[in-house]
């Protein structure tokens, strides 16, 4: 039963929700060259990294890659979904709100997605109603033994799994879901039927388990983590990935994160509790990782709710390896983060237990070079001279990495704990740059701030993807012949939609609603700002060299893949001949287009 607004409103609305006005509304715009510029409101900045396109009726921010149009900018900025905000915006343009319409296409496209949302959130609720019923009994207690109030309970909206098999499987076929839906939310377990005469059997994925949802910044509920009650393992049993989760994209507590504005920073730990315990002692902006490393766009998605990130990882070895390896991560991404470090092998939500908020306040947060140098003093023996050597190799490499200024005042520590003179010390870093200029590829640390490549949904199959994306600038330009180019120009699902939806018309605002996710939305928004040239001509040479590229790239693909079917092949195969025939020809073809 999807229905949708009528497209043809839609764009009304966007044509009179002018997004210059709507952004400027929030942020102060300057215009320079093209497009507009002001500082990003979904990131901490001192200079201006975020674009509007007053043509395209698009923005991008190149510091933390938010993108889109002006619904998802209104989404973004007062935290309202799709419909929310078309309606403030329609409201704000003094257009009557219009019937809704039934679309098939759109109800393939969006309804399952829907669906599933539905799935999840009626579950959470069920879950969090049944905590305070007899089934949600010895959760309730758990959670309460851990010391959690029904405040934070709520806020969080913490849950039950009943100690049954079925209880949340019956209650959500009768709500008209099916099995398979259940399944692929990973709510429900369906087995094939066993034998001849066996039935399919399908029962609850959490059982007996304290339940934490997991809510992206939009309330939309996207997974569960399943806390055992009884030391059962694992641990914590979370949703794998599905059709509306990705645990390397999202982290813990993202909405509640959304409605703390102006965060001076966010605090990054390891766990569920964690994040439920710091917040009940009423400290803001805290979320975690969904069980996994951190990765490069969850510290993207970071920057978008504060300038700067304190990792507060476990006090154990585990929990500080993984400090060094998600200060690498911020390095890349160039965020500033700072460590706070627990004493005593302690986590968050132990050290605060112990130590109350006013401990937590005080406990003194770490720069990165100062948290490497100490990771690295704590490998060597300093009261021998090898040792102390050591370190000193180890630590000017820490410092190596950094400006002139910083690494000054982290010169003296090093000059104290071994011994040697700052004379002796800058020497060994000119070496050691002499080192690396030689060669270049070793182990070297990330530089620092480096700004961080435009991140790829290539894999190592793919052609040329940034030619692919380049042409899709130039085709949203509307200046070049839709039938230059073809659906096979481009190799993944994101390209070949955005391609199809700009063929069939659609203008490139429009085409970011269909943006399966944010890291997509922020994609597109990147393709379609493109700074493409002004005349025809440029445009016509920029998409012929793209497409160029784009067909030598499948070529030479095709022409690899025959090359290790012949090296696989035994010596004196009949067959390898044809297949070098065929070689020679793409070979031609690949010579024909340079
Ligand atoms: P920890 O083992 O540090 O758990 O795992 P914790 O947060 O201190 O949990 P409590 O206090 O014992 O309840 C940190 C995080 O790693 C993931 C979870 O996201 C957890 O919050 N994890 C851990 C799992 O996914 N599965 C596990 O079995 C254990
Ligand atoms: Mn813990």
């Amino acid at each position: 039963m999807a229905s949708r607004f009528p497209a043809a409103w839609l764009d009304e609305l966007r044509s009179r929700s002018d997004i210059i006005q709507v952004v400027s509304g929030y942020v102060a715009l300057k215009k320079s060259g093209r497009n507009y510029w002001g500082l990003c409101p979904f990131h901490g900045e001192k200079t201006a990294s975020f674009s509007v396109d007053p043509e395209q009726q698009l923005y991008y921010c190149f510091g933390c890659k938010a993108g889109g149009n002006v619904f998802s900018f209104i989404m973004d900025m007062e935290r309202l979904n799709f419909g929310e905000a078309v309606e403030l915006l329609a409201d704000r343009a003094h257009m009557p709100m219009p019937e809704m319409v039934n679309d098939e296409d759109y109800e393939r496209r969006r309804t399952r997605r829907e669906r599933l949302l539905d799935a999840n959130r009626r579950a959470a609720r069920y879950y969090h109603e049944l905590l305070f019923r007899p089934e949600g009994a010895a959760s309730l207690a758990y959670l309460r033994k851990r010391g959690l109030s029904d405040g934070v309970i709520r806020k969080f909206g913490l849950g039950a799994a009943p100690n049954g098999w079925t209880a949340l499987t019956d209650y959500m076929t009768g709500q008209g879901f099916t099995l398979e839906e259940l399944s692929a939310v990973g709510l429900t377990v369906v087995k094939p039927p066993e034998g001849g005469s066996g039935k399919t059997r399908a029962f609850d994925m959490f059982r007996n388990r304290a339940i934490f949802p997991i809510i992206d910044m939009y309330k939309n509920v996207l997974a569960f983590g399943g806390r055992s009650l009884d030391g059962q393992e694992p641990k914590y049993l979370n949703t794998s990935d599905t059709p509306v989760f990705n645990k390397r994209k999202g982290v813990y507590a993202a909405n509640l994160l959304r409605q703390q504005r102006h965060l001076d920073r966010v605090i990054l730990v390891e766990g569920y509790m964690d994040v439920v315990s710091l917040s009940q002692f009423g400290v803001e902006g805290v979320c975690a990782t969904l069980g996994t490393a951190l990765t490069n766009e969850q510290a993207r998605l970071l920057r978008r709710f504060a300038p700067q990130v304190y990792l507060g990882y476990d006090g154990d070895s585990a929990g500080q390896n993984a400090i060094l390896r998600g200060l690498n991560i911020f390095d890349e991404e160039g965020i500033p983060a700072r460590v706070l470090v627990f004493p005593d092998g302690l986590d968050p939500d132990e050290f605060i237990r112990r130590d109350g908020v006013e401990g937590f306040r005080q406990l003194p947060s770490i720069s990165p070079t100062a948290y490497r140098l100490r990771r690295a003093k704590e490998k060597h023996d300093l009261s021998d001279r090898e040792g102390r050597l050591a370190y000193a190799r180890e630590g000017l490499g820490v410092l190596d990495r950094l400006d002139p200024l910083e690494r000054d005042v982290y010169l003296k520590d090093l000059e104290i704990d071994t011994g040697f003179s700052r004379e002796t010390l800058m020497e060994m870093l000119s070496l050691l740059d002499r080192e690396k200029k030689d060669a270049p590829a070793a182990e070297a640390p990330p530089p620092r701030r480096r700004p961080a490549p435009p991140p790829k949904a290539a894999s190592p199959a793919d052609g040329d993807v940034s030619a692919q994306e380049t042409l899709l600038s130039c085709l949203a330009t509307g200046q070049i012949p839709k039938d230059m180019l073809s659906e096979k120009d481009f190799d993944d699902d994101e390209l070949k939609s955005l391609y199809s939806s700009l063929i069939s018309g659609m203008s490139p605002a429009a085409a970011l609603d269909l943006a399966p996710d944010d890291e997509a939305r922020s994609r597109y928004a990147r393709i379609l700002l493109y700074p493409v040239a002004e005349d025809t001509d440029q445009i016509m040479i920029m998409a012929s060299q793209c497409l160029k590229r784009i067909h030598r790239a499948s070529l030479q693909r095709e022409y690899d893949e025959k090359q290790s079917r012949i090296n696989a092949m035994p010596a004196g195969d009949p067959a390898v001949p044809a297949l070098l025939q065929e070689m020679m020809d793409i070979r031609r073809r690949l010579d024909a287009i340079r």
